[in-house]
């Protein structure tokens, strides 16, 4: 009953994930391939189609953000025993290499279990990216393509892909009196405060006299800050 349940979830998974997908491009391990970083991207000419997944790049910000936190899975908190921080202590436990479906890291977040409210649920994207991962073999992919375009910098289309990933975690509406010190970024009006008094571009470059954004987390790739940093002379619009 319980492993029907499992199955029944996983598949709710896949078919949501189906139909969000405007243009399947193809398949790995009976998954459909994904855009990353790209999702609301509908130009398709200049898109980069990733057809791999690559830990440091995809999967561990994800961990990070919406995993890691104070008093859940971060190295101190330990929570139940995981330890969400870095790829030795993310394989640790409840992680079968290769097998997704076996893996409670993973089944526990497409049970709706983890992450635990009021952090937001990952969703089809970010769920897809972890089950390739570990059907893959949950390699420590290190040295990542780097997947962006500096020429795309519009809100949609890139902005929020990237605060999905790294920041809402801790700053999405419901959670962010918790875990992000009061910061919302997951409303556009709510972002433009940030990116209008310049604390959003220098916590991402982590200038001096600035916080380290994402905390707990490596520096974002200079491509994806070039991105923020473009949207924001351009007038950081709801473009
Ligand atoms: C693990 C939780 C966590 C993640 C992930 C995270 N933040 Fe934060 N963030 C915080 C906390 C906590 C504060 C409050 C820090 C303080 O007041 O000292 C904060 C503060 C901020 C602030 C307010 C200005 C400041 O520096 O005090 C900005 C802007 C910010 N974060 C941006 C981001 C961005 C952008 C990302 C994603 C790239 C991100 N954060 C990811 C926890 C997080």
């Amino acid at each position: 009953m319980k492993k029907y349940v499992v199955l029944v979830c996983v598949m709710l998974v896949f078919i949501s994930f189906y139909a969000c997908t405007h243009k399947p491009q193809g398949a790995i391990d009976g998954v459909a391939v994904v855009k990353v970083n790209n999702t609301n991207n509908t130009d398709t000419t200049t898109d980069v189609i990733d057809t791999s997944v690559c830990f440091q790049r995809d999967v561990l910000p994800i961990f990070i953000a919406y995993c890691a936190k104070s008093g859940c899975h971060n190295a101190a908190s330990n929570e139940k025993g995981y330890n969400l921080t870095t790829y030795n202590t993310i394989i640790a436990k409840g992680l079968v290499k290769g097998n997704s479906s076996a893996s409670k890291l993973y089944t526990e977040c497409t049970s709706g279990k983890m992450p635990k409210a009021p952090t937001p649920k990952l969703d089809s994207t970010q769920l897809s990216l972890i089950s390739r991962w570990i059907n893959k073999g949950a390699p420590n992919d290190t040295d990542c393509p780097v997947n962006c375009d500096t020429t795309k910098y519009t809100y949609a289309a890139a902005i929020v892909p990237i605060l999905n990933n790294y920041c809402y975690g801790c700053h999405a509406t419901a959670v962010a009196a918790g875990s992000g010190g009061g910061i919302i970024l997951d409303t556009y009006s709510a972002l433009l405060i940030q990116a209008q008094n310049g604390k959003l571009l220098g916590d991402l470059q982590h200038a001096t006299g600035y916080n380290q954004m994402p905390l707990g987390g490596a520096q974002l790739s200079e491509c994806k800050i070039t991105q923020v940093s473009k949207w924001i002379q351009a007038g950081a619009q709801n473009n």
